[in-house]
């Protein structure tokens, strides 16, 4: 099995990627690491171990990382996934804590333990893993790659050309984009496609406790986007691990603009070559958007 860390700030979509990353016959999930995001560092921990709780994977240890980010003030997206982040269900308490490691040590000890590369998959802002590229550089050569859900090819949902993860920390997506590390962008332009439809929740509902869960969770999502269809952002970064066949995707420079009034946070991929640079990433474009209907109603089909 492929090991992986996951860093993340549950979050509805961030908890059916979870789910989906546990229950692979291909993942090993090693370690979850939780940041600042959809809402502040107590919460989205909080709700990383009761999803654990709840599909019976407390051995999986859940370390803390950044309530902040690097340089600019958090703001949460409390608007999108409620209160609580994982508003909609009713979890049971957690029985574990996170481990008094902080995710950026807990990291560091994963991978460098680890006998096969270990791959990174950051579904959050980047805080963590720049603060890990930067602390301990020694990482690198037993990291495979990264994979990670953020940015975007085209526009944006946190202000007009930034999405969320890099809009959030833009200085930490900088240092990930410009570390050496191996790295695959599933953006938000791939991410608004890979969409899961009434008909498919409809089947998930009673398939399993994961089914019944997502079902609620979906009833919240986003004010009410269960009808139209709910986009599955970090799921489709998983997605991107076990089925790299369902996307298009190109190898090209990838940047963040730091300074820009309007644009900061915003993911330049510069796929006709303007800025005379070497590759550095590959950029995710499309995704077939009935494979990723069917691989996630038969990835739930394997949870519990
Ligand atoms: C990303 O932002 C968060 O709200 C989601 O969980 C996802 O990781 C989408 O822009
Ligand atoms: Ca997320």
């Amino acid at each position: 099995k492929r090991p992986i860390i996951i860093d993340t700030d549950p979050g509805i979509d961030d908890a059916l990627a979870i789910a989906i990353a546990l229950f692979s016959d291909e993942l090993d999930v090693k370690l979850i690491t939780t940041v600042a995001g959809n809402v502040g560092l107590d919460k989205v921990t909080y709700n990383a171990l009761r999803l654990l709780k709840y599909f019976e994977r407390e051995d999986i240890p859940v370390a803390m990382g950044a309530d902040s980010p690097l340089i600019r003030p958090y703001e949460d997206a409390s608007n999108v996934h409620g209160k609580s982040g994982m508003e909609g269900f009713d979890f049971e308490e957690p029985t574990i804590s996170a481990i008094k490691e902080n995710a950026v040590d807990a990291m560091r000890k994963v991978i460098m333990e680890s006998a096969e590369p270990v791959t990174l998959v950051p579904i959050a802002p980047l805080t963590n893993i720049a603060l890990l590229l930067k602390t301990y550089p020694e990482v690198k050569k037993n990291i495979r790659e990264i994979v990670m859900m953020g940015g975007s090819a085209s526009r944006g949902n946190k202000g007009v050309m930034s999405e969320f993860n890099v809009a959030l920390d833009p200085e930490a997506a900088h240092m990930v984009f410009h570390s050496g590390v191996k790295l695959t962008m599933v953006g938000l332009d791939v991410g608004l496609k890979a969409l899961v439809l009434p008909q498919d929740s409809e089947r998930i509902k009673d398939m399993n406790k994961t089914g019944a869960m997502a079902y609620c969770l979906f009833k919240k999502y986003r004010g009410g986007s269960f009808n139209t269809g709910l986009k599955m952002y970090d799921s489709s970064a998983i997605a991107y691990l076990l089925a790299p066949e369902m996307f298009t995707a190109e190898e090209t420079y990838l940047d963040v603009e730091l300074a820009g009034s309007m644009t900061a946070g915003c993911t330049v991929v510069d796929l006709k070559g303007y800025l005379h640079q070497d590759a550095n990433a590959t950029v995710c474009l499309d995704i077939n958007q009935d494979a990723f209907r069917q691989w996630f109603v038969d990835s739930i089909q394997k949870c519990i």
